[in-house]
């Protein structure tokens, strides 16, 4: 129960990694507030973790939309208590790999709203109040796609990322004076739902190998990660990216 007592806001937490995390922290003490755009899945979550014992809440909003993040903010601040740790969680794939000359630009800009400017208007709506209670802690999640080039990498992707790493360090420098940690997860390919539909089996066999630790990640695998960096086990960490990658980035 390391989380007992703390409020834990996990933006993208009707599926996958977010899911994932969200069930770590209520399984250990924490009152989870649930984010995401598909109600339906929302709900399943919320089941999950109440049928496991835990506690929870669902708020519902798309995180590229200024509007919306306020709504949800003072939403959250009517009706739940502070928010102590805040993964900022949220965000896809949404351009095809391509070359650099064929990236439609519309995809780029999905790829970078979806993803780097969501993280930066989560952050920037929570950490005022955190600011001004004088404490706080914030994951956000990068990707394996980050931390070293490819030559077939979706760019778009690996950019808004990179972007992630840096603005999450850039915070860590500035808040760690009013009581505020920042740091971030760059997980290689996680076995989620939609990865497992998304690759075919032989891909998947040919890229567990590629893995020192020769299997694949599961959500789990970042769910504990992220307790590791919520939890007072980490309060002299700040600003880190953390591999969570089974050795196939090792930088
Ligand atoms: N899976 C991997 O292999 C992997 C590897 C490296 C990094 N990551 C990163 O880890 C994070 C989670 O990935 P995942 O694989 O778990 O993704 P996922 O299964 O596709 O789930 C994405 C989650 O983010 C939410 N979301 C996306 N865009 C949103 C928006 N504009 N507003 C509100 N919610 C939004 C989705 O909500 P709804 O579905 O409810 O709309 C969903 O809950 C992402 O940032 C991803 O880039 C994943």
């Amino acid at each position: 129960m390391e989380l007992a007592g703390k409020t834990a806001l996990v933006t993208g937490s009707s599926r996958g990694i977010g899911a994932a995390i969200a069930r770590t922290f209520a399984a250990n003490g924490a009152v989870v507030i649930l984010q995401g755009r598909d109600q339906d899945a929302l709900a399943r979550v919320h089941g999950q973790i109440l049928s496991e014992g835990g506690k929870a809440s669902v708020y519902v909003a798309d995180l590229t939309i200024l509007p919306d993040i306020e709504a949800m903010r003072s939403k959250i601040a009517d009706d739940c208590d502070p928010v102590d740790i805040l993964v900022a969680n949220a965000g896809g794939s949404f351009a095809r790999p391509a070359l650099i000359e064929e990236i439609d630009p519309l995809e780029w800009n999905a790829a970078i709203t979806g993803n780097l400017t969501a993280t930066f208007l989560t952050v920037r709506a929570f950490l005022p109040h955190m600011k001004k209670r004088g404490s706080g802690n914030i994951i956000t999640l990068s990707s394996a796609a980050a931390r070293k080039p490819y030559p077939v990498a979706p760019v778009a992707y690996a950019a808004a990322k990179a972007g992630v790493q840096i603005f999450t360090q850039d915070l860590a420098a500035q808040v760690g004076p009013f009581g505020i940690r920042a740091n971030c997860i760059a997980p290689e390919t996680i076995l989620t739902e939609r990865n497992e539909q998304r690759i075919p089996p032989d891909r998947l066999e040919a890229m567990r190998l590629q893995h020192p630790i020769p299997r694949l990640g599961r959500p789990e695998d970042v769910g504990q990660a992220a307790l590791y960096l919520a939890s007072e086990r980490s309060s002299w960490v700040t600003g880190i990216i953390l591999d969570v990658a089974g050795g196939a980035v090792l930088v």
